[in-house]
Parts: structure tokens; C-alpha cells; sequence
């Protein structure tokens, strides 16, 4: 019945120090010790009765100790004299009780207890492995549609749940070098998402890898290319537009000022009035009266740029009366705003920024932006589009990329703080390349400083409004250490790149000090699974998803050795020339 039924005979050494989380054992076969390898899970019996520690192996060494030998005496030492220690340390990672009320075996992260001196040691494998890891999913699966990753590496017929709730609620990050599996491992992730009744999550889709996913539960959005430019397609066509007035007025600013321009702070100023006087005039026009009395610069009131441009025009141009009558002489604000005139005019004939600046005349609708936003927060239950959102970002210009992905997830995070707690239902935002977006503090300019100011806040304070982060990426080192920080969860797949793995190994618990040493080793696929979500430290197979994303490795010498080249160039250059390729 209880797991651990080991008899004293098959202890492989015994404790010979503990610390709080540490367990130094002495093995006392030499031919135990090679059976032994770093990452194994060892069992130790309890102080207490009906428990067993799991702990894993950290370190394995053989060390001769050379004191014994009597040097100065010049006579031959017999070999036998030299004493040789054959050493495990362990690292403890949890309980097993034999029975909690009527369920036998249960697994528990916590240390009460520590085992004694002397304590017996033994070696988790066999079928005893396969029956503990049955038994960790067994009670991660009770009662729910469980998570699964795919199985254990130390034993391949478990088959790896994680905890859904824990995953999504405290943030995760999956990190990896290129092609180790990253965007698979989301997928598999997210199909199973897909799955539940009432599912709510957003991917951000930077090169439109996962088009191919196509379920019930899941539905395709893409930001409105130069191709949309006649705006005849709207979100029923799963075309997203994210007009100009959705932006801050500091996204705005990031956007238009050149702050090296020394009229900037003039622009600036005349800038924040105006497009405080237009939304003025959409709100009394829309007759908001409650909206008008609170209502600021930042506010996502639709306003019309086309009267901004002439007020700024005018402006540019005012002449006053002068101090003579009859006289006139430059205005305030005269020559000062050409630059940003200047600035807006070419943004707002940008193609590429249709989505942004194409204002089709459904957008400029008081009404729309509910409409937006029930399609972006909506769950599998509230609409019958599905609750999995993937977003294709591949036709946003890459230097403005943060600063629009950073508005989804600003306008998402708001819109879910402003909801009543009652009616609050929990989305997950998950951020594949995230390095691109959500970038470390080093390279900040102002489109970066505004997105990742978003994200910091959602990985600060997401967790109580019910929005969980999911951050992607192949460079965790050029991603913001405040939002990785705020991760209790890690997938960690093969990672080569030392900086990279530096950053891995400091989010890690201090005790897996030698659990992340595998990093560099791992098989493609394959992924430590650490924290919250996960019952141990875990490495784990991730299993291929059911659709898998268009992201594949490209076999250069097999295409290299076909007989015929795959033709397109001519119209490659056409569609970068159209910045579309539809
Ligand atoms: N779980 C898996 N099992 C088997 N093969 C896998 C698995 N995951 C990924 N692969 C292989 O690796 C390739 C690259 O995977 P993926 O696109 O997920 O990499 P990635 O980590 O997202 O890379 P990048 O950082 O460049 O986006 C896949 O095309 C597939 O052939
Ligand atoms: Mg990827």
C-alpha cells in the first residue's frame, strides 16, 4: 500500500550532515556510488513516522582522504591505509506521506521535518519512480482538466501534469535558445487551453507562426496591414485596427516628438491642448456628460486628427497684432511646431501604419471600443469565436512593435481592472519573443520605455486582477529583469548562450544550483519545468502539439540537394514593396 516500503538492506549510505535544505549522505559501496547520477531523486526516511523526504542528488563525489597516510615516516604506506569517502549531497525538495486522512501517498513541497544522522538512504527508481510520479500527477489531475506537458525524462511512462492555476497566476516564462522548442511548447500549451469551456488568453504572434492552429476554441486576429487600407474588412473579419486615439499621450509623444528638437517642449504643450479641446468636443457632442466632468488627455476618447492638423497649422502660421497698431508680429507658437507638423504628417501617410493612422470610419466610433475590447477579453463563453486569441503581429513595423503590443496589453490590463471583481474573468497574455517588446532598460528609447512600463505593471500587479503573463524567449538576458523577476514559473529549455544561462540560474532557487548545469545539454523539446505550477523540479518531454506552428528548422543541406529551387523572389520583392503579403 504505502510507496516506500524499502527494507533498511537496500539503503544505499546513511545522512552524515544536514543543513536546512541540504543533506550530506555517505555511501558506503563504491558500486552504489556509480549507480548513482546528479538530477536522481533519493528517498530519505523522516524523523517523523509515515514520511519519506525526497530530495534531489546534487552533487556525486569520491574523495581520497590523504591525512591518514603518515608521510614523514618513509616507509611504504600499504594501500589499504587510504581511506576514501564516497559522497552525495542532496538537495530535499519535498514530503511523501504515507497517508493523509484516506489518500495514501501524497506528495507535499514543504520540509517539516529533516531526517536524523544516520538516517537510511535509498535510491527512487524502478517501478517505485513510476508509481511516485504517478502518484504527483494523480493529485495535480484530481477533480480537473488537467495541464500535460508531455513525460518525465526520468521516467517516460509518467506523464507530466502542471498545475493550471498556479502556471498562469503567478507568470511564466519559457526561455530557450532558437529551435529548442519554445513555440511548440506554447502551443501544446495553448491547444489545451483551447480546450476549456470558458478558455481566455491572447497570444502575440510576431512573425504569424501560428496561423496553422485552428480549432474551436482558438480564433485568428491580425493588425490591419497596408492591404486594409480601404478599411472595408473590420473585426468580423478578424482585421484589428488600433487607431491613434487608443494611444497615451505619452505613446503619442514617443511616437511624434523628437525631443532633440529644441521646440519640443512647445509641441508637446500645444500638442496635450488640442487633443484635449478635440476630445472635449467628441464628448459634449456624444453628450457624456459624466465622462466630460473626469475625463483627461490619456482618456481613449476618439478624436479627429484632421482638425488637430489644421489647428497646428494655424498655429504655426498665427500672426498677432503687433505692439503698433496696424502692425503684426510672429504668434506664440509660430515656426516652433514645423518639425512635428512635419512628423505627423509623414506618420499619418505611413501605409505601414495603417492599423494605426488608416482611421476607417467604424473606428472613429464612441461605440467601438467596447467592441474591441469584448473581442480581445472575451472568453470561449461570452463569444462563440473562441477564447484563445492569436494576434498576428507580422505586419506591425518593427520599430514600433513595442510601443503596439504594449497598447493591447495596457488596454487589456485597464479594461480588466475597471471590470467589476464579480464579473472579473482571468486572461492570460502570452508574449512569444518577448525580448522584442518587453526589453531590458539598456536599450530604452521612448517607443520601448512606454511598453515595457505596461508590462512591468501587468507582472506587478496582474496576479490580483486576474491577468497572467506568459513571456516567451530565446534572449531572457534583453529581457526586463522587473518582469522576469515577477515569474514563478520556468520552463527552461536547451540554452546555449552563457549570459542567458546566467540569467536562468539566478531566477532558480538557490538550492537547484546544479539543476540548471543541464541547460546546455538538453534535447531539443525537452525543458526543466520549475516552480509553482510544477510539484518537483522536474525535466520534462514536451510533448509535439497537436498543430504545430509554421516555425520549422529548414534543412539547408537536403534543400540545397533537391533538383529544383523553390521560386518567389520576384514576388518577394513586390510584396516588401506593397509591406504586405496578402
Ligand atoms: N516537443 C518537441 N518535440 C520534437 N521536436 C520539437 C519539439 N519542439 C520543437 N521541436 C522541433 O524544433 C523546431 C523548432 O521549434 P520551435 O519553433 O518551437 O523553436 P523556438 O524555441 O520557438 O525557436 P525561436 O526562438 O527561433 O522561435 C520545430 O520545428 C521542431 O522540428
Ligand atoms: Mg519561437
Amino acid at each position: 500500500m504505502t510507496l516506500f516500503d524499502y527494507k533498511s538492506e537496500e539503503a544505499i549510505g546513511t545522512v552524515y550532515s544536514v543543513d536546512t535544505g541540504t543533506v550530506i549522505v555517505t555511501v558506503s559501496d563504491v558500486e552504489h556510488l556509480r549507480s548513482l547520477q546528479v538530477n536522481r531523486l533519493v528517498v530519505l526516511r523522516s524523523s517523523k513516522a509515515g514520511q519519506h523526504l525526497i530530495g534531489l542528488i546534487n552533487k556525486i563525489t569520491r574523495k581520497a582522504l590523504a591525512e591518514s597516510i603518515d608521510e614523514d615516516s618513509g616507509e611504504d604506506v600499504p594501500e589499504d591505509i587510504t581511506v576514501v569517502e564516497n559522497i552525495i549531497r542532496v538537495v530535499l525538495i519535498g514530503t511523501l506521506l504515507d497517508m493523509v486522512g484516506t489518500t495514501p501517498n501524497v506528495f507535499r513541497r514543504t520540509l517539516e521535518t529533516v531526517p536524523e544522522i544516520d538516517a537510511n538512504c535509498f535510491v527512487l527508481e524502478g517501478e517505485r519512480l513510476t508509481k511516485f510520479m504517478q502518484s504527483i500527477s494523480k493529485s495535480l489531475q484530481e477533480g480537473k482538466q488537467p495541464l500535460s506537458l508531455g513525460t518525465y525524462t526520468i521516467d517516460e511512462d509518467a506523464e507530466a501534469w502542471i498545475d493550471g492555476n498556479k502556471f498562469f497566476q503567478r507568470h511564466a516564462v519559457v526561455v530557450g535558445s532558437t529551435g529548442s522548442g519554445k513555440s511548440w511548447s506554447v502551443a501544446r500549451i495553448l491547444e489545451q487551453v483551447a480546450e476549456l469551456p470558458n478558455a481566455n488568453a491572447i497570444l502575440f504572434d510576431i512573425h504569424g507562426e501560428y496561423a496553422p492552429m485552428r480549432s474551436d476554441g482558438i480564433q485568428h486576429l491580425r493588425v490591419a496591414g497596408p492591404g486594409d487600407l480601404d478599411g472595408s474588412k473590420n473585426l468580423d473579419d478578424g482585421i484589428v485596427f488600433l487607431p491613434y486615439w487608443l494611444l497615451t499621450y505619452e505613446e503619442m509623444l514617443a511616437l511624434l516628438l523628437d525631443r532633440s528638437d529644441q521646440n519640443a517642449p512647445n509641441q508637446a504643450m500645444v500638442f496635450s491642448r488640442e487633443v484635449t479641446s478635440a476630445k472635449r468636443s467628441k464628448l459634449e457632442e456624444e453628450g457624456k456628460a459624466e465622462v466630460l466632468a473626469n475625463f483627461t488627455v490619456d482618456s481613449p476618447v476618439p478624436y479627429s486628427l484632421d482638425t488637430i492638423m489644421d489647428r497646428l497649422i494655424y498655429l504655426n502660421e498665427e500672426r498677432v497684432e503687433g505692439a503698433k497698431k496696424g502692425t503684426t508680429k510672429a504668434g506664440d507658437f509660430n515656426s516652433k511646431l514645423s518639425r512635428f507638423i512635419q512628423r505627423l504628417d509623414a506618420k499619418r501617410k505611413d501605409r505601414r501604419l495603417t492599423f494605426l493612422f488608416g482611421d476607417p470610419e467604424h473606428c472613429m466610433n464612441y461605440e467601438w471600443m467596447p467592441t474591441l475590447c469584448t473581442r480581445l477579453l472575451g472568453s470561449t463563453g461570452q463569444q462563440d469565436k473562441g477564447g484563445v486569441k492569436i494576434i498576428d503581429f507580422s505586419e506591425v513595423p518593427s520599430d514600433i512593435l513595442p510601443l503596439i503590443i504594449g497598447l493591447v496589453a495596457r488596454v487589456v490590463f485597464s479594461v480588466q481592472q475597471w471590470t467589476l471583481k464579480e464579473n472579473r474573468h482571468p486572461i492570460a497574455l502570452v508574449c512569444d519573443e518577448a525580448h522584442l517588446y518587453i526589453p531590458a532598460r539598456t536599450e530604452a528609447s521612448a517607443v520601448n520605455e512606454a511598453a515595457v512600463n505596461n508590462f512591468e505593471r501587468i507582472a506587478k500587479e496582474g496576479r490580483k486582477y486576474g491577468v497572467g503573463l506568459v513571456v516567451v524567449s530565446q534572449r531572457p538576458a534583453e529581457v526586463s529583469r522587473t518582469v522576469l523577476s515577477q515569474c514563478n514559473n520556468y520552463v527552461a529549455m536547451r540554452l546555449t548562450n552563457a549570459e542567458d544561462q546566467a540569467v536562468v540560474r539566478r531566477l532558480l532557487p538557490d538550492s537547484l544550483g546544479g539543476f540548471s548545469d543541464l541547460l546546455p545539454i538538453l534535447d531539443i523539446g525537452e525543458a526543466l519545468v520549475v516552480g509553482d505550477c510544477s510539484m518537483l523540479p522536474s525535466r520534462i518531454r514536451i510533448e509535439e502539439p497537436k498543430t504545430k506552428p509554421a516555425s520549422a528548422t529548414i534543412e539547408f543541406w537536403d534543400e540545397w540537394s533537391k533538383d529544383k529551387a523553390s521560386e518567389g523572389i520576384a514576388d518577394a520583392v513586390e510584396y516588401m514593396r506593397r509591406q504586405s503579403k496578402s
